[in-house]
């Protein structure tokens, strides 16, 4: 099951808001259609949004009607449509960047044509950067999984959130391949239930044993000792390693610190900012009232209550085991070595 797939002049996205009950596709033929998936969460976590947004960029040139020197004013237009749908991923800002820089190189090619192909042509590479970037996540990740292994994971960051195989399931699938017994435990992540929605209907296709817990009861499966790892994605890692990923991961790993169980962080290096120094200067998204007020259509609240929804929160660098990366795995002092890690080709 991909979450986006490019079909020559259209973007296949998933919509993963009607999973795990119906299976819906939008055929984006516009930069906006795609701004829109983002925005809705029918194409959601980090490298996934970068991908999509890079298409959408593509998109933009190619449905573009006027002549070669309107074309930057309106790609201006694009790329801050896309930019606007969500603040906290870095990917979707990295993604947008390299497609800015492609198109720049552009500037003394007269043929619309080829400027498009050119656009898709990174496009394409990016989503083919995220598939190689995650096996290898998936390589190094295995190493630090001990054999019959009960793993906690929040929120999904598995091939939905990703272009292919995943970040945190990438690890996970990698240690289920070579054999070790691995059973996860999938937080069901309110309030949009990418746990209880994505993470165990991917595992359940790929026979990966898992069992869904509420949040709630992260703590107590801890205090009873069937968590042996927690490994969780992430939104956008800070220069010194403080983690924004899925409102809720930063409990997790206080409660993984107070009972001394590693806490790990899988994600490509596509997600470290290095432009931001800690946790507090990474922006924060607010999502709509109603997804706490109601479950999927279905009011689960009085519908007058106020309500405050972050759909993000900042792990401290002194919770995370290490950081799972392409180019290896990066443990404390994160400002050093994510450094180190970022200038290494
Ligand atoms: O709001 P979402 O569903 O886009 O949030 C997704 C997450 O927080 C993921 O853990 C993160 O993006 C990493 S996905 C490989």
């Amino acid at each position: 099951m991909k979450a986006l797939e490019w079909l020559g002049n259209t973007l296949r996205i998933l919509n993963q808001t009607k999973l795990p009950v119906e299976i819906v596709y939008r055929d984006a033929v516009s930069y906006q259609d795609v701004a829109e998936a983002i925005e809705n969460m029918e194409v959601r976590g980090a490298p996934a949004i970068g991908a999509a947004a890079a298409y959408g960029f593509a998109l933009g040139a190619l449905e573009y009607q006027g002549d070669r020197d309107g074309l930057s004013s309106f790609m201006e237009l694009v790329q801050d449509r896309l930019e606007a749908t969500r603040p906290t991923a870095v990917n979707l800002f990295w993604a947008l960047r390299r497609m800015e820089d492609r198109f720049r190189e552009c500037r003394e090619i007269e043929d619309l044509s080829e400027v498009r192909r050119v656009l898709i042509e990174e496009a394409d590479r990016i989503a083919e950067d995220d598939r190689r970037m995650n096996r290898l996540i998936g390589k190094y990740g295995n190493e630090i999984v001990p054999e019959k292994a009960n793993i906690l994971t929040h929120c999904n960051a598995g091939a939905l959130a990703t272009v292919e195989y995943g970040t945190a399931l990438g690890v996970i699938r990698a240690a289920h391949e070579a054999g070790k017994g691995i059973h996860v435990y999938a937080d069901e992540t309110r309030p949009f239930l990418q746990g209880a929605r994505l993470t165990t209907m991917e595992l359940l296709r790929d026979k990966i044993p898992v069992t869904l817990i509420a949040d709630s009861m992260a703590g107590y499966l801890m205090q009873q000792g069937k968590i042996d790892l927690v490994i969780v994605g992430a939104d956008r890692i800070a220069a010194n390693g403080d983690t924004a990923n899925k409102i809720g991961t930063y409990s997790v790993a206080v409660l993984a610190h107070a009972h001394g169980i590693p806490f790990y962080v899988a994600a490509p290096t596509s997600t470290i900012d290095l432009k931001v120094a800690s946790g507090q200067e990474i922006p924060i998204e607010q999502r709509p009232d109603d997804e706490m007020r109601e479950c999927f259509g279905v009011q689960t609240a009085p519908a007058e209550v106020k309500v405050y929804n972050p759909a993000f929160d900042v792990t401290p660098a002194k919770y995370i085991t290490g950081i799972i990366t392409e180019k290896g795995i990066v443990v404390a002092p994160y400002s050093v070595n994510l450094l180190k890690l970022m200038v290494r080709s």
